[in-house]
């Protein structure tokens, strides 16, 4: 199955990853997964084996004894580690929040991932799903550069810090795009030959929509 679909989409904080994730894989039924949430179930992990968010053999060590699979709910999959889900409560706290970005930015933690991430494309296929939508920061750079559906959402720093206020997160949106944009590996930017999407322009259907008229009309394995 070469032609099999994978769309990508990468953004800052809060440009509506998830929720437009979430709407395409329902509508597709493809198979959704969020890389967000596996740095911040890692962030979780390591915090509290009490290892500190910079290059050391514990961190090594715990990244290497950390057994990583997955469940899937629905359209959703989730990350097990060592047996156990988090919740989005422990996901979304402030000290992950606060954290997040210092060890997304260490390449053994990329690299732990990264094989990983790549790997929901044979899940998406052993589960029956008729693809693949994941987002993040580098999966149209780094994750699956060759994805034939490659997606960038922007939206204006104001219309994220109303969207985080009204979620009720307490949540630095500008600090970690920051961090993230300026790191050595894996930088979050555009990838060349991404669609571009402002989602402060649209509603969330409506970016929805966009999306999935795009892969419907260009994607045989979907007619
Ligand atoms: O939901 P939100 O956009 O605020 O963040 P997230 O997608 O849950 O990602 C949390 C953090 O994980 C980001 O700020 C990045 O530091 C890191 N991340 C990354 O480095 N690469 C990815 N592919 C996804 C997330
Ligand atoms: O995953 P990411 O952090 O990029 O964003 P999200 O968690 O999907 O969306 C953040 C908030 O923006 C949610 O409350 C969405 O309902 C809202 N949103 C919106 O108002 N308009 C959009 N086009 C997309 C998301």
């Amino acid at each position: 199955a070469t032609d099999f679909p994978i769309i990508t989409l990468d953004g800052g904080a809060a440009t509506g990853k998830s929720s437009t994730a979430r709407g395409v894989s329902q509508q597709l039924r493809f198979l959704h997964a969020d890389t967000g949430s596996h740095y911040r179930a890692l962030t979780f992990l390591l915090l509290r084996k009490g290892i500190s968010p910079e290059e050391s053999d514990e961190l090594t060590e715990a990244l290497e004894e950390m057994k990583l699979s997955a469940e899937v709910d629905g359209t959703l999959a989730s990350l097990i580690a060592d047996g156990k889900k988090l919740s989005p409560e422990d996901l979304r706290s402030l000290e992950v929040n606060r954290n997040v970005s210092s060890f997304a930015a260490l390449p053994p933690v990329r690299n732990r991932l990264l094989r990983y991430q790549r790997w929901h494309r044979e899940l998406a296929l052993e589960k029956g799903f008729l693809g693949l939508v994941i987002e993040g920061r580098d999966i149209g750079s780094v994750v699956f550069p060759e994805a034939p559906f490659r997606f960038f959402l922007e939206a204006d720093e104001s219309t994220r810090i109303q969207r985080r206020s009204e979620e009720g997160q307490e949540d630095s949106v500008a600090a970690r795009d920051k961090a993230d944009s300026g790191r050595k590996t894996a930088p979050l930017h555009c990838p060349e030959g991404a669609i571009r999407i402002n989602t402060g322009n649209y509603t969330l259907e409506e970016v929805i929509s966009q999306i999935c008229q795009k892969v419907q009309n260009d994607s045989d394995a979907l007619q």
